[in-house]
């Protein structure tokens, strides 16, 4: 190559270096709806200028106000704090009136007037409440998921909010963890899909906007995989499962601009999160460049304690905020202790200011410094909070949400004429528990009961008659006998069970699934009437329903609906929306089975019912009673065989895969197509069948649709021997189908080997001293122990 050559190739290269740089920042700018005035930095400077070390130590503290309770109270004097300087941030605060009283302390009353920041936990809603977010999963809908983030920000920030502690992005396979109810199930690449609807829904485009929330990824990382189910509990998995299952969601969150992370309670090899520095700073940070704050779960600061790993709260101050740690929730430890800690040395004032920034980066973002009233205008808080269309895009998603688990001889949809209906159950005419777990400001007095979905459906001449049976919990049977006389008495029964809201959702782990108290027994008597029975179901996780499956004539999966979940049922059982909703969690035939996922590992034994040493239950089959993706129609789907474009794809090739699918029932029906992915050989092992994308389409009766969907490399690649990301040449299957076990199959050959880029935990072996050196220490000296070196850097 001549000089001139070599200078041109220099100048491309460099231009598109640049070109590069600027497309990523760009486009993350763009996303994350993050302006930047060039005030911000001018202002904020300034003030840290003129802090004390106690007021800037208060902006690292967030305290619960009285008017919520999400957990134990640790600070009675938060006004006076407030007054004080002493704390920044507050949380379970809500209307305008009451939040802006508090707003006016910190502005009018401090030294510095520093506006607050408002936390609360908007989960599925504020004052509208939508499905819980597994519910709303299994709409597999990411524009309805948004928009109902969307909403519950407008609502939220009306009424003073400017922070959600949502989404909750942990991916669980356990349904005994009561929290499996606030995630979006089981399935890494949808759950990453869906964090990242949300917190769009939540951000909106404009972070000063005064109808957006700031969003919060929690809880970082792998809470979802507490031993047992039990919440709080220990986690302990392989760094190749963080990476592959947990990690992706909250790196989704991160791409998608979200702009607080929360701290989880529990440990990751043997470090509680909240102390952990390779997931604070050096993951966070150093490798994903996240620039916003991460705050602590309430109290998991002081609770490092219990875990032992630090002999008292001092020290327990010091971990969290060395790990890099910015704000502590409730805990009060960085309040007491950092101050002393700065006076030692051990912390210094930089160290501070970094996390004070981050944090008045935050405020600023808001629009806080120019209006800290923006969120309190009482006007705002009457004029958009529970609008009638609200309440009609939350039947939406409701009835979305819905998935039909069993429908015998078409007993589904039930005639608006029939003569007698018996309405059955403890939850038949319950308002309260409709809420779910996380009802935040919800009002369950405006919760539409199913009984009053079915009366507004029903023709004058339908008689309801109503018993309830039986308590959701407890062992009174009195009153079976009644309900059995009115089921003997009607054309079909309509009976609605389950558990309480809170029976699910923090601290509410389960150790049996079955339908809790004697519901179960009153559905064996309701059964020996011999009257067609429709079982609707409410429940914050996957329960064990085998008997029922078995028994009932049709069944339907309602989680928990929020406050139009009367008119959702009504809707879905009298055939004026036909269901489409789809599991996003496997239902196991029994508690035996859990962990039970679709994508789990063939082994070296896969089941073989014909030979005793193979992987199998000596009771009961391996295969769950309800599969991922899982969700019955009014009407019937029926798929062609798929047909691919090509037999053979490089690293830079797309393959075209097309399948249709025929509506050959007599209903209008919404079908979710999947399409899952099997890598035959790995360098590790590799999951039976893994989601890599779908396709919600509605069919008209009689019609077909025909479907591509297009797969590159980037949907083949996994975290391979050595942790780097990429792909491995060789033999794939792919599956398109209804739902994870009901499929059509075809191969193909991928050619070439490769890296897909920012993915990688390692880099290739140029850099295996710099891999060696950042790792050393915390969670990841661990993994250099256990992978040997050869291993570790093997070339792909
Ligand atoms: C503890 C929970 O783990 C977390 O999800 C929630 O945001 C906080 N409490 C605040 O209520």
């Amino acid at each position: 190559m001549n000089f001139l050559m070599k200078k041109v190739a220099f100048v491309l290269l460099f231009a598109v270096f640049c070109f590069y740089t600027i497309a990523v920042s760009l486009s993350y700018e763009d996303r994350a709806a993050w302006k930047d005035d060039s005030n911000m930095e001018k202002v904020i400077n300034s003030l840290i200028k003129e802090m004390t070390l106690e007021e800037k130590i208060g902006q690292l503290t967030l305290y619960t106000s009285d008017w919520d309770v999400t957990g134990p109270t640790m600070r009675s004097n938060y006004q006076e704090d407030i007054r004080g300087g002493k704390v920044g941030s507050i949380f379970n605060a809500y209307t305008a009136k009451y939040n802006c009283d508090l707003q006016k302390i910190a502005v009018e009353e401090t030294r510095l007037h520093i506006p607050l920041l408002f936390g609360y936990d908007v989960i599925h809603g504020h004052r509208t409440i939508f499905p819980i977010s597994l519910g709303e999963s299994c709409s597999w809908d990411l524009s309805a998921i948004e928009k109902s983030a969307r909403i519950a920000a407008i609502e939220a920030s009306a009424e003073g909010i400017h922070w959600t502690f949502a989404p909750m992005v942990d991916i669980a396979r356990d349904p005994r963890w009561g929290r499996i109810s606030e995630g979006s199930g089981e399935d890494t690449y949808l759950g990453t899909l869906i964090a990242r609807a949300r917190v769009k829904g939540f951000q909106g485009k404009d972070l000063s906007a005064a109808d957006s929330v700031l969003a919060c990824a929690k809880h970082y990382c792998a809470y979802g995989g507490a031993q047992s189910g039990r919440d709080y509990n220990t986690v302990d998995i392989s760094c190749r499962e963080l990476w592959s299952t947990y990690l992706p969601p909250f790196k989704g969150a991160l791409d998608e601009g979200v702009c607080t992370f929360m701290s989880a309670f529990n440990e990751l090899d043997g470090v509680p999160c909240t102390g952990n520095k390779y997931l604070l700073t050096d993951l966070l940070r150093d490798k994903w460049e996240f620039k916003g704050f991460v705050v602590s779960d309430y109290t998991s600061i002081n609770e490092m304690l219990n875990h032992g790993i630090v002999a008292d709260e001092k020290e327990a101050a010091l971990l969290a905020f060395k790990a890099g740690l910015d704000m502590d929730m409730e805990g009060a430890l960085y309040y007491k202790y950092l101050p002393e800690l700065v006076k030692e040395g051990k912390v210094s004032v930089q160290e501070i200011d970094t996390s004070v920034r981050r944090i008045l980066e935050m405020k600023y973002r808001k629009g806080l410094f120019t209006d800290p009233y923006k969120y309190c205008d009482e006007k705002r808080e009457k004029d958009y909070v529970m609008l009638s269309e609200y309440r009609n895009t939350a039947r939406d998603v409701a009835k979305k949400s819905i998935v039909l688990l069993k429908n015998e001889n078409q007993l589904l949809p039930l005639k608006k004429d029939i003569k007698t209906l018996a309405l059955i159950g403890p939850l038949a005419d319950d308002q309260k528990n409709l809420m779910g777990s996380w009802c935040a400001a919800g009002d369950w007095t405006k919760a539409v009961s199913v009984m009053e979905g079915i009366k507004s459906k029903v023709s004058s001449s339908t008689e309801i008659l109503y018993e309830k049976g039986c308590d959701i919990t407890g062992s009174d049977k009195r009153g079976f006998e009644k309900a059995v006389e009115v089921a003997n008495k009607s054309d079909v029964v309509v009976v609605v069970v389950g558990e309480s809201a809170d029976m699910s959702g923090e601290a509410a782990s389960r150790s049996c699934l079955d339908l809790p108290g004697v519901q179960k027994e009153l559905l064996m008597e309701l059964k020996k009437t011999g009257k067609p029975i429709v079982m609707v179901l409410m429940n914050g996780r996957p329960l064990t329903i085998s008997w029922e499956e078995e028994n009932m004539n049709s069944i339907l999966e309602t989680w928990f609906l929020g406050t139009e979940t009367g008119n959702a049922i009504g809707d879905v059982l009298f055939g004026d929306y036909n269901p489409s909703g789809k599991l996003t969690v496997t239902f196991p035939r029994s508690v035996g089975q859990i962990p039970l996922y679709y994508n789990m590992k063939n082994t070296g034994r896969p089941m073989d019912l014909q030979n005793k040493y193979t992987s199998k239950y000596l009771d009961i089959p391996n295969t769950p009673l309800y599969p991922f993706g899982y969700g019955l129609s009014y009407t019937t789907f029926e798929y062609s065989s798929i047909s691919l474009d090509k037999k053979e794809i490089g690293l830079n090739d797309t393959l075209n895969v097309t399948i249709t699918v025929k509506n050959t029932g007599k209903f209008d029906g919404e079908e979710v197509l999947q399409l899952y992915i099997r890598d035959l050989v790995g360098s590790v092992t590799r999951p039976v069948k893994e989601l890599r994308g779908f396709k919600k389409v509605n069919i008209p009766a009689g019609k077909s649709e025909t479907v591509t969907f297009e797969i590159t490399a980037k949907d083949l690649a996994f975290y391979r021997r050595d942790m780097s990301y990429g792909v491995e040449k060789g033999d794939f299957k792919v599956f398109v189908g209804t739902n994870s076990s009901d499929v059509k199959e075809a191969e193909f050959r991928l050619t070439e080997s490769g890296i897909i880029g920012e993915y990688s935990v390692t880099a290739p072996t140029a850099n295996r001293s710099a891999i060696a050196s950042r790792y050393s220490g915390g969670f990841l000296s661990n993994l250099t122990q256990r992978l040997q070196p050869e291993s570790f850097y093997i070339e792909c």
